[in-house]
């Protein structure tokens, strides 16, 4: 019968792991301590298809899980048997890749007899910059944007945060995925805009994504898009050569510029003094440079993960099972994966 110890530690040594996209990922901290956090990427077996294609992900979940496990558990140097709680990504995903990490991590708690935590994923997004400062406490402004949403979170306390603006309809990740498609570059999009976007300049002119005069901040990233599309086809109609490295850096200006913008005026208006920011798109180079002037000029602290633990990682999802499992909040084993979970 599974019955886990119940023994909260305060700095106890969590296995994260992560398997909602393509990315099958484990991590290992203690406390606040970063001991390990590895990844196999399916990514290249998905390029042809020009984007992920969920069977193949769950293949390559189930070939790499147990892997991936033993790198992370060898680089902390680490056995199964100090692992004192297994944090999993329950949600939001592609349900059959979320079954391989959620089967596993009930396995392997039900066999070691400690707590299974189930992650929101997004909150693992928000939780990788704890992992970033050991001293970062709420209250803190979060930018998140990935692949899935994209919004400005007020963070009150651990467990509790408020949305301030987010998309009313594509997320930042995705408009970065498609217009990657309409310049012909290859998935995974965003990484290569960016590239693409260090050569060219601001010459086209594109709406930016924030929607004017709404109650409540909004963003839009569906009409961006459309508007690069539609400048490629008249240029293409017209017979005229498109300047894609141009494109490109037009619509990261107009895809990040108000995004930053909106979070420090938030986090001002708000009266909190750290801001912080979570997700893939947050790997963008241009993001980073300009949150961070703005954050600076403000007279903001900003804490900003890693590249690599913006983007999806098992850190991020054992950093959030911390403060779970810190608040006695542990998942029985009948829980299922979900394809998608509600921002709040
Ligand atoms: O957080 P993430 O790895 O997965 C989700 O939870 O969605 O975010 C993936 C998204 C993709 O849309 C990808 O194109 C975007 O993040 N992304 C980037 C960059 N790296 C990843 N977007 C812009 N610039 C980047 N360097
Ligand atoms: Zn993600």
């Amino acid at each position: 019968m599974y019955n886990p110890s119940r023994i909260i530690k305060s700095e106890p040594v969590i296995l994260g792991l992560e398997s909602s996209c393509d990315e099958t990922a484990a991590a290992l901290i203690r406390g606040r301590t970063l001991l390990s956090s590895r990844i196999i990427s399916s990514a290249d077996e998905h390029k042809k298809f020009g984007g992920v294609v969920p069977e193949i992900a769950s293949r390559a979940h189930t070939e790499a899980v147990g892997e991936v496990v033993e790198l992370a558990l060898k680089d902390a140097g680490l056995s199964l048997e100090d692992i004192d709680a297994v944090a999993v990504t329950y949600g939001a995903g592609l349900l059959g890749a979320l079954l391989v990490g959620l089967s596993f991590a009930k396995s392997l708690a039900y066999t070691l007899n400690v707590p299974l935590i189930a992650v929101n994923h997004i909150r693992g997004h928000l939780a990788a910059a704890y992992l970033a400062d050991n001293s970062l406490k709420p209250p803190f402004v979060t930018l998140l944007a990935s692949g899935g949403h994209t919004a400005i979170l007020h963070t009150k306390n651990y467990t509790e945060f408020e949305v301030v603006g987010s998309t009313c309809d594509d997320a930042a990740g995705e408009a970065f995925d498609k217009v990657a498609r309409v310049l012909g570059l290859e998935y995974p999009g965003g990484v290569n805009v960016e590239r693409l976007a260090k050569v060219g300049a601001n010459t086209v002119n594109l709406p930016k994504c924030l929607v004017k005069n709404t109650q409540q901040m909004q963003f839009s990233y569906s009409g961006l898009k459309t508007a690069v599309i539609n400048y490629c086809h008249n240029a293409e109609q017209k017979g005229e050569a498109v300047n894609k490295a141009d494109v490109a850096r037009s619509f990261q200006h107009a895809a990040v510029d108000p995004l930053v913008k909106k979070t420090v005026e938030s986090a001002l208006k708000l009266g909190v003094g750290t801001v912080t920011a979570g997700g893939g798109v947050i790997a963008n180079g241009y993001l980073r440079e300009t949150l961070a002037r703005e954050c600076n000029a403000a007279g903001l602290k900003l804490v900003l993960p890693e590249k690599k633990y913006c983007t999806d990682n098992a850190a991020m999802i054992a950093a959030e099972g911390l403060t779970q499992y810190l608040h006695g909040n542990f998942a029985s084993l009948d829980i299922n994966a979900r394809a998608q979970i509600p921002l709040r």
